[in-house]
């Protein structure tokens, strides 16, 4: 349906006019001409193949094209734009790299589609302070380069090379969260242009404390908030020192149950782990394939420590006798940089090297997290299940928060495959929910998880997240359709 309404408004050429759920949303040649007297003429489109680029994100969710893409230059562009679409209003949707795997950018409701990534300098880094303030097409790959010789770096480290605003946004989180935290943690404020235009800094403008408790915590609620309340145009972020040493290593285990009982037993034992990584065997197939790695396949840990040399060596002995005694076959460790490197790559890349064991296929990743006493019961069950529900899939996670996906692999054009691969996700949600955990640990809400955000947070949470939301965009123009 939407496709014809496309095709027709596409026909009648300067008039894009579509009717979505009721919300009639125009944009008329001369509402593109106000966009260009704002931004310039180039950084304006309409055309056919730049609406289908940022129809989507890179999950499997249907591409839905904005009506527009600006790519404002600064704050008061996106402010004056914001401005515009609120006076006639048209949807507005933020985009950063496009990495999400929530169809967090589709334009469901057409729109104008902010790219925001030609805002992209690095302001106001604090050696001292341990802080940066960041544009919204600066990504953490180069945030990290940036900071190379000050001995600071910024732990937070999805599998793309995403952008720190959006990461922000859908409330990212990596490899590091276990012992650095999520982007929740390590944003300390945000600049934020709301529905109509108005600047808001959530933690009060150019601040950058360690901690606060001044009113309400208006960072925390933009964290996470998926573009529904505002654009985020800058992030203040939080540094951390690069660790005295390193040391990386790879367990494998006979079985799932042993690795993730073995991080388990890590974790409630205290020892301070920075990454602890689980990839079944179907994940290390894929990782050695792609990424040119040698490792045993089987279901394994990689893990890393960062201290001195004399807490490393101590912390290593007591992690190998945990893993010895849940039956691990191989234990090796490095302190050599290019290895960890190659490491963490291929981890960084496990998404696109399982997308790559079935060409042709579509993929859709859960990421549940659980309370961690439980993560051995959800992921054993999650492996059963994947062959009950007759699944192509495997399991990687941040074991160390609870937290995994499930990257299912289907045909897209198979529709009794289709319904299954959303049975199975529902199932999980609701399985993780049972064991007091959530349905989303990192990806976030999006598009499909509206009704597993019901079922988490309950009625009177919901209504009270509409609320929130009636109030900063009483129009419904900030990125509607998700989340709520
Ligand atoms: C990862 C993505 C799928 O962990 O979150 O690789
Ligand atoms: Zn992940």
């Amino acid at each position: 349906m939407a496709g014809q309404l496309r095709g027709a408004a596409r026909i009648l050429g300067s008039w894009r006019s579509y009717c979505l759920k009721g919300q009639q949303v125009k944009v008329s040649a001369d509402f593109v001409k106000k966009l260009k007297a704002v931004v310039g003429e180039s950084n304006v489109s309409t055309a056919d193949v730049v609406l289908e680029q940022h129809g989507h994100d890179e999950s499997t969710h249907r591409c839905s094209p904005p009506d527009a893409v600006v790519w404002p230059q600064n704050v008061e562009q996106v402010s004056r734009l914001a401005a515009l679409c609120h006076d006639y209003r048209i949807p507005i949707i933020p985009f950063g790299t496009g990495t999400g795997l929530e169809g967090g950018v589709n334009a469901i409701k057409g729109g104008i589609c902010f790219n925001l990534t030609h805002m992209d300098r690095i302001l106001d880094l604090s050696v001292d302070d341990f802080s940066v303030t960041v544009e919204p097409g600066v990504t953490w790959k180069a945030l990290n380069y940036y900071l190379r010789d000050t001995g600071l770096w910024f732990p937070v480290d999805p599998g793309a090379d995403a952008s720190l605003c959006g990461m922000a946004a859908t409330g990212a989180s990596g490899t590091n969260a276990v012992r650095y935290g999520t982007m929740l943690e390590n944003v300390v404020n945000l600049e934020v242009v709301l529905a109509d235009g108005q600047i808001l800094h959530t933690a009060g403008q150019g601040r950058r404390f360690q901690k606060s408790s001044a009113g309400y915590n208006l960072t925390g609620l933009f964290v996470g908030s998926e573009g529904t309340l505002g654009l985020i145009t800058t992030a203040t972020l939080r540094l951390h020192g690069i660790p005295e040493a390193t040391v990386v290593a790879i367990c494998a285990f006979p079985s799932i149950q042993a690795a993730v009982g073995s991080t388990v037993q890590i974790i409630q034992s205290g020892l301070s782990v920075a990454r602890i990584e689980f990839l079944d065997e179907v994940i290390m197939d894929a990782c050695n394939k792609y990424s040119g790695l040698t490792n045993a396949v089987t279901p394994s840990l990689f893990l890393e420590f960062h201290g001195s040399q004399r807490v490393l060596e101590e912390q290593m002995q007591r992690t190998e006798e945990i893993i010895q005694q849940n039956g691990s076959s191989h234990f090796a460790w490095s302190k050599d940089p290019e290895e960890r490197n190659r490491l963490w790559t291929a981890r960084h890349n496990a998404w696109y090297a399982t997308l790559a064991l079935r060409p042709g296929c579509k993929g859709y990743s859960t990421d549940v997290c659980v309370p961690i006493s439980r993560l051995p019961d959800i992921m054993v069950q999650a492996k059963k299940d994947l062959e009950a529900f007759g699944l192509i899939g495997a399991l990687v996670g941040h074991v160390g928060d609870g937290n995994f996906h499930c990257l299912l692999l289907y045909n897209p054009e198979d529709a009794d495959e289709n319904r299954r691969v959303k049975e199975f996700v529902t199932h999980l949600g609701r399985t993780a929910l049972a064991m007091r955990g959530t349905c989303t640990g990192e990806h976030g809400i999006g598009l499909g998880k509206r009704q597993l955000l019901k079922e988490e947070i309950g009625p009177v949470g919901i209504e009270t997240m509409r609320q929130i939301k009636s109030v900063l965009d009483p129009k419904n123009l900030m990125n509607p359709g998700k989340v709520l």
